[in-house]
């Protein structure tokens, strides 16, 4: 249970709240770098409740900045793409990738100020097939993050993204809660309906213990199962600050897979989420090769639209009861939706825009959940209070460690020991390249 007033510090992203400064110290996910067309008119993008444009000029570089004209502030979503920046509409001033102003042509010569005046304009970079933008108090931005699924190569690498109605937190959750795999998604499947692999042990044993950590990252727990001959099925996961998450679903040794949970404002997140092809599949088939009925759905977005939240939405939604069916739900599919991504978003958009923590009854399932909150706190809090920087700002390499996934290890060995021991032995783009490098 948290109180009031923790949730509120949790929850709110605005310019000025504890949580929304500290995440303005990152480097921040803004839209796909395939949304942005060269030369194409500004689309609308709403970034920790902060109300921006971003475009790319005809030579490729993104700009992000305050939707807000500098003169009397129009909206320059409504400006007129000229390629090499964009010209508002009201009285014609041009603004570059830069925020520079190029022309004042409702002004005499003589009165021309371009160089006095500049839009709110952001530092971006590309990585990864995103456009990240710094929004923080630093003159100079930090160093850009080594994130392993930032890493891989183009043609290795699946990035998608989606809307999810809620606040950025408790759609963060669902990713660091193992339980609910074995229900929301898994609740219907029988041990003997899948292959014999270790993955199993999430039909046969739906109540796992968990050890959990404070990291250099953020915090990792790993949910276990006794199995047979002395082993214990782990299935770690892990929150990276300020809102990544690597969460369990599947074969740690090349378990190349992120959640990047980004508020768009109080009350929106976009998320997005990367996986490596080269890993091993998870658990989604039944023994015969077919498809564990609701598991596999495509996600169905509706039209895309021009609004501050009209990117990337859902066809299920709270809006169509995420298109349950009360039958599927007596049958085969435990919650009765279609798709592991409609599943994860009705039960985190059913708690409302923002769940309200006095009400839960946690419990020993939701440690990792616990702890996160509280590192959260801390580090917000620490932030606002002293100026402490957040973990990693000031260190691109402080999530390396950080891997998720399931391996067998013996039960005589320490749960951190076998950690430590898998990471030695997986796969990873990032180290290859850094090898590669040497
Ligand atoms: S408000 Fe944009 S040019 Fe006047
Ligand atoms: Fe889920």
């Amino acid at each position: 249970m948290a109180s009031a007033n923790d949730n509120e510090i949790l929850t709110q992203v605005g310019k000025g709240t504890p949580m929304g400064d500290m995440m303005r110290e990152y480097w921040l996910p803004a839209c796909l770098s395939s949304e942005l067309e060269p030369g194409a008119p500004p689309m609308r993008l709403l970034l920790l409740g902060e109300k921006l444009i971003a475009f790319r000029d005809k030579d490729g570089r993104v700009g992000v900045m305050d939707h807000r004209c500098p003169h009397r502030c129009a909206s320059l979503f409504f400006a007129r793409a000229e390629g090499d920046g964009l010209r508002c509409i009201y009285h014609g001033w041009k603004f570059d990738v830069d925020g520079n102003c190029l022309d004042m042509p409702n002004l005499p010569d003589d009165q021309q100020f371009t160089d006095k005046v500049k839009s709110d304009v952001y530092r971006v970079k590309e990585r990864g097939g995103l456009v990240w933008a710094y929004l923080g108090s630093r003159a100079e931005p930090p160093p850009f993050p080594e994130i392993e699924s930032l890493a891989m190569e183009k043609s290795e690498r699946v990035v998608r993204c989606h809307q999810r109605e809620c606040n950025w937190l408790q759609a963060l959750e669902g990713d660091i809660d193992t339980s609910h795999f074995s229900f929301l998604h898994l609740g219907a499947t029988q041990p003997e309906d899948v292959a014999d692999t270790m993955h199993r042990y999430n039909l046969t044993d739906r109540a796992p213990r968990y050890h959990v950590k404070e990291t250099d990252w953020g915090t990792m727990y790993a949910a276990y199962r006794p199995a047979a001959d002395g082993q214990v099925y782990y299935r770690f996961s892990q929150f990276i600050f300020p809102f990544i998450t690597l969460p369990p679903d599947g074969t740690f040794a090349d378990h190349v897979q992120a959640g990047i949970w980004v508020p768009m404002d109080d009350t929106h997140t976009m998320v997005f989420t990367f996986f490596w092809t080269k890993r091993t599949p998870a658990l989604r088939t039944l023994k015969d090769g077919s498809p564990i009925p609701g598991s596999v759905s495509p996600m169905e977005y509706l039209p895309q639209e021009s609004g501050w939240h009209g990117r990337w939405r859902l066809k299920a939604s709270l809006a169509n009861d995420y298109q349950l069916d009360r039958a599927l739900q007596e049958g085969g599919v435990y919650s009765g939706i279609q798709g592991l991504v409609a599943q994860d978003q009705a039960v985190t958009e059913s708690m409302g825009e923002i769940v309200d923590r006095t009400r839960e009854h946690l419990a020993p399932s939701d440690r990792m959940i616990t702890m996160t909150r509280r590192r959260l706190l801390n580090v917000a809090r620490a932030f606002k209070e002293q100026g402490t920087a957040p973990p990693g700002v000031d260190r691109p390499d402080f999530c390396r460690d950080a891997r998720s996934g399931a391996f067998m290890a013996p039960e005589t060995q320490g749960w951190e020991d076998a950690y430590r021991e898998n990471l030695e032995r997986s796969v990873s783009p990032l180290w290859a390249k850094r090898e590669a490098s040497v």
